[in-house]
């Protein structure tokens, strides 16, 4: 492809005629295409249904400790998970509380009570002026959570390696500042994978606020999309070597492992932590759902089973990825109108396209039946200043679907760019 940015206005014309009879003629197929949200598809889904058959009245109802799952207790999980986990986030089995279906919630819960009882000091909500270190493009939903609580978010921007650690120091000096989001491998929406350095930065960090917590959402912990995965630090082993081992609290679920929504998630980190989380959480709930987590510990009886199975869904959706970055390299590669990652795991692409343009994007291909997470969503309050960068989701439609889906992303992207540099020739 030609460069947009070195054209004429007469060469950006005639391509943009081209390109807007290319993208009325995909709005006259009328498609109905979804790359909105981070859902697997129905055939990642299909691969755990066995779980089904692994527990009911043939196969018993108690855990490998005895524990009868039907009743009450146990609250902080099944023993067999716990060591599961643990072997996964490279911890100790009694780090780990396994709770209910999401990861997300216990993350909610878990500044719930900070803001009403502390996290080792004064609760929350009697200080002022918390803030909140959001790296950026990042997950919405974590945004939301510390945006319902009042704190002010504070966007970092993320490098090829993670966070940029300068600015996160210097921003920790700060007692207001309470605690980061991470998603630390196979970010959302980049896909990026944290550096060691960054981890280890990351342990050293020395808060103002002894308060200062690390939200490690490891969600995408064994989501690798090929065979060899990306290999992330562990955070609790540097953080411990810092002399900051309560700084951290880990999360990972089963949601896109097994069933989102249906799965099993997990809270982590020191001896500390475990012993304050669950003494909140005996006020919360009397246990979890252990039926649903002696499925899951009878599907995974070793992390060489969950790796097993890992293949299965790397093996649905590696394809998916693959079309749309081939497109994307087939549409804008050397137009200099669009950049975009190439993630080896996890579930998103992200894309940032001509500054001040990702909003026309997600308009000109809505207007073509494509549905697109909103632009600005990977920002705090929805807000991209640059707009400019949009996340794409390419786990839930089929192949099929997402081939049509690139073709009109992409062309899209040029159409919208086409418009901008036109209009700045004007
Ligand atoms: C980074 C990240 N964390 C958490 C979640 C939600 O996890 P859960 O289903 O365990 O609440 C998602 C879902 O997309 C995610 O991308």
């Amino acid at each position: 492809m030609s460069d947009y940015l070195k054209m004429s206005r007469e060469e950006l014309a005639e391509e943009f005629k081209s390109v807007r009879h290319e993208y009325e003629h995909l709005r006259g197929l009328h498609l109905s295409l979804d790359m909105s949200r981070g859902k697997p598809g129905f055939d990642n889904m299909d691969l755990s249904g066995e779980m089904f058959d692994l527990v009911g009245n043939d196969t018993g109802f108690k855990n490998i400790s005895g524990i009868d799952c039907r009743n009450y207790g146990g609250l902080d999980g099944l023993t067999e998970l716990k060591t599961l986990f643990g072997k996964i986030l490279g911890l100790q089995p009694d780090q780990i509380i396994v709770g209910g279906n999401s990861s997300l919630n216990m993350m909610f819960d878990t500044i719930a009570q900070a803001m009403t009882h502390g996290m080792g000091g004064e609760p929350w909500c009697k200080q002022d002026g918390l803030k909140f270190i959001c790296p950026v493009p990042g997950y919405d939903r974590h945004f939301a959570v510390t945006e319902y609580f009042g704190f002010e978010l504070i966007p970092v921007r993320m490098t090829p390696e993670g966070p940029d650690m300068n600015a996160v120091e210097e921003l920790v000096k700060d007692s207001k500042v309470k605690g980061i989001w991470c998603v630390p491998k196979y970010s959302n929406p980049e896909g990026i994978t944290y550096s060691d350095e960054v981890v280890r930065r990351m342990a050293r960090l020395k808060p103002a606020a002894g308060d200062f917590r690390i939200f490690w959402d490891n969600a995408y912990v064994v989501h690798d999309l090929y065979d060899e995965g990306d290999r992330l630090l562990n955070i609790y082993d540097e953080c411990l070597k810092a002399g900051n081992p309560d700084m951290p609290l880990i999360f990972a679920s089963t949601s896109k492992i097994t069933f989102p929504g249906a799965g099993v998630a997990v809270e982590a980190g020191s001896p500390n932590n475990v012993a304050m989380l669950k003494d909140r959480m005996k006020y919360q709930t009397i246990g979890p759902d252990k039926l649903n987590q002696l499925r899951h510990a009878r599907m995974f009886r070793t992390v060489d089973d969950v790796k097993r199975h890992m293949k299965r869904h790397a093996a649905i959706l590696r394809p998916k990825f693959e079309s749309v970055i081939s497109e994307l390299v087939k549409q804008l590669s050397d137009t200099g109108i669009a950049k975009w990652t190439n993630p080896r795991g996890g579930y998103f692409i992200s894309l940032d396209v001509l500054e001040g343009c990702a909003k026309r994007v997600e308009q000109l291909c809505a207007n073509a039946g494509m549905i697109l997470t909103p632009a600005g969503a990977t920002y705090p309050y929805g807000n991209d200043p640059l707009d400019s960068n949009l996340r794409i989701a390419p786990s839930y439609p089929s192949v099929e679907e997402i081939k049509k889906a690139s073709v009109v992303l992409c062309i899209a992207v040029r159409y919208a760019a086409l418009e901008k540099l036109i209009a700045e020739k004007a």
